[in-house]
């Protein structure tokens, strides 16, 4: 029988977050400063090759859905022959991208060819001095055109907006206008107090007020139902055509039901978000490990895995953790 990624808990992990590089060409105030961060050497990435053998472990183990992030998944060369690649592997029914989507644009017929359906952009404000406050850099056009290119071309399109009490409120009603006439979904997240982020006391906007903020303007929002593994509560406004969520990214936990494993550039694997990596298979694949060793490895880090992950850790002792940029969000 084929073997599945199942935690002691029940849990199957049948979705992996690969990241493909650390590096950004913004500069979001939540995620790394104006100077950019340590970024990992060339060497120590893992090239395509060692990504795709490891994809296809992933796949072996009941990986269905794999999500492409970063940093920026196009500031990394190659990244569309690699998508080209490991579309047609066994098992794997569904690869999307969480993408800023400055470079994105000139990529939407291969994205399209390579059979990719959904893309989730970053977008915090839809006002393009606000824009070049919160990401440092003036990319506001090539970011919204494209948004509305790949609606054009049938892409299910998320916005993800992180949301900062002192930055971007006003942009929370504009944002779900945008859902009246097009078919998106705009989410809006609560800040996580990562490297180079706000301290973890500063956060005080969360998913309440968000959801207060929204149900003062309207007469009418529909709570609609969620699947259980989603990170998002979600709602829309009657006659609307698109969607809204929220993300408690920060104040909630989606441990119970997470199905989420990830594999950082330089080949950390975590089985949370939060934890620390459960080993790094880029070194023991270049130690001349083989396909089955590969899979103990995963299986053993699965097994390993924690009920509550370490999200109640993450309040209690106010750990500092890597940018998401490193981490693949
Ligand atoms: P869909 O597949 O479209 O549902 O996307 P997603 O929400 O899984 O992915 P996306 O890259 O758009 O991530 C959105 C945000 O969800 C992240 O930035 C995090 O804030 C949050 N998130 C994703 N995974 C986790 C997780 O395991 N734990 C926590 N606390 N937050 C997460
Ligand atoms: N808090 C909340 N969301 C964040 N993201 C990056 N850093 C943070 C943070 N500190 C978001 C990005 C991207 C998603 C994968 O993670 O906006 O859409
Ligand atoms: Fe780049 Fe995303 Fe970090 Fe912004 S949040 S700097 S777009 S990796």
């Amino acid at each position: 029988m084929k073997q599945a990624l199942i935690d002691k808990y029940g849990r199957q992990l049948n979705y992996l977050r690969l990241s493909v590089t650390d590096r950004c060409n913004l500069r979001c105030y939540y995620c790394m400063p104006e100077e950019g961060m340590h970024f990992a050497q060339r060497k120590d990435l893992l090239n395509f090759e060692e990504m795709y053998m490891l994809t296809a472990v992933f796949c072996s183990l009941g990986v269905s859905k794999i999500r492409i992030t970063g940093g920026e998944p196009f500031v990394r060369n190659g990244i569309m022959p690699f998508l080209e690649n490991i579309s047609t592997l066994e098992g794997l029914e569904e690869i999307t991208i969480t993408t800023n989507a400055t470079l994105t644009g000139k990529y939407i017929q291969q994205l399209k060819a390579a059979g990719i359906r959904k893309i989730n952009v970053s977008l915090d404000s839809l006002d393009r001095q606000r824009f070049y406050q919160i990401t440092r850099r003036d990319s506001f056009d090539a970011v919204y055109n494209t948004v509305f290119a790949l609606l054009n071309e049938g892409f299910e399109v998320k916005l993800n907006c992180v949301l900062s009490a002192a930055k971007n409120v006003n942009d929370i009603i504009p944002f779900i206008e945008l859902t009246k006439a097009h078919p998106l979904s705009v989410r809006f997240l609560e800040e996580m107090p990562f490297n180079g982020s706000a301290a973890f006391d500063d956060i005080n906007w969360n998913y309440k007020d968000i959801y207060n903020h929204i149900s003062q303007h309207y007469d009418e929002v529909i709570t609609l139902e969620n699947s259980p593994t989603s990170t998002s509560l979600n709602y829309a406004i009657p006659g609307y055509k698109g969607t809204f969520g929220i993300i408690p990214s920060f104040s909630r936990t989606f441990c119970g039901t997470c199905n989420r494993i990830r594999l950082s550039a330089t080949g950390e694997l975590r089985t949370c978000l939060y934890g620390a990596p459960a080993a790094n298979l880029r070194d023991v694949l270049r130690n001349g490990a083989d396909e089955a060793a590969i899979r103990e490895m995963i299986l053993l880090a699965v097994s390993n895995r924690l009920k509550d992950g370490f999200a109640a850790e993450r309040v209690n002792t106010k750990t500092v953790h890597d940018s998401m940029s490193v981490l693949g969000g």
